[in-house]
């Protein structure tokens, strides 16, 4: 195998989106009856899902998107390298990830490949296209 670094496949990119339409049924959404799934790709080729779960006291609310990465790396420990990212919501409309998640999802993917639905349909971007000089302590 080449060194080259591995970009995701059309089929990885299906897969993605079908797990992350699968994880946005468990939402817990009630406040804001939006549910939102998030499904990752690691450079290992495993794929880990998340949804958005809400609380009474707003700002407690977790994003699907770090649902999903801290998922992984409670199931599979902290070397995770996320390749791609894909976030779907149930009412079909636009929805990137929130300033929170680019800068969690950059701290796991500086060279991520991000999927989500933008005004102009869906969209497939580069992380450090959503948050340019992301932060690093390493
Ligand atoms: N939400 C996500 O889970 N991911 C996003 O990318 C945008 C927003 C959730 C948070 C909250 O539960 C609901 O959507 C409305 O903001």
């Amino acid at each position: 195998m080449s060194s080259m670094k591995k970009s995701a496949s059309s089929k990885q990119n299906a897969r993605l989106l079908r797990s992350a339409r699968k994880a946005m049924q468990h939402a817990y959404a009630p406040y804001s009856q939006f549910k939102v799934g998030a499904a990752l790709l690691t450079s290992k080729g495993k794929v880990f899902t998340g949804c958005n779960v809400e609380n009474a006291s707003y700002g407690m609310t977790n994003c699907a998107e770090r649902t999903a990465i801290f998922a992984a790396i409670a199931q599979s420990g902290p070397e995770l390298n996320i390749r791609a990212i894909a976030v779907v919501n149930d009412q079909g409309v636009p929805c990137s990830p929130c300033g929170a998640c680019r800068q969690v999802i950059y701290e796991f993917g500086p060279d991520a490949t991000v999927f989500f639905q933008s005004a102009k349909g869906w969209k497939q971007t580069h992380i450090t296209e959503l948050l340019p000089e992301g932060f690093r302590l390493k």
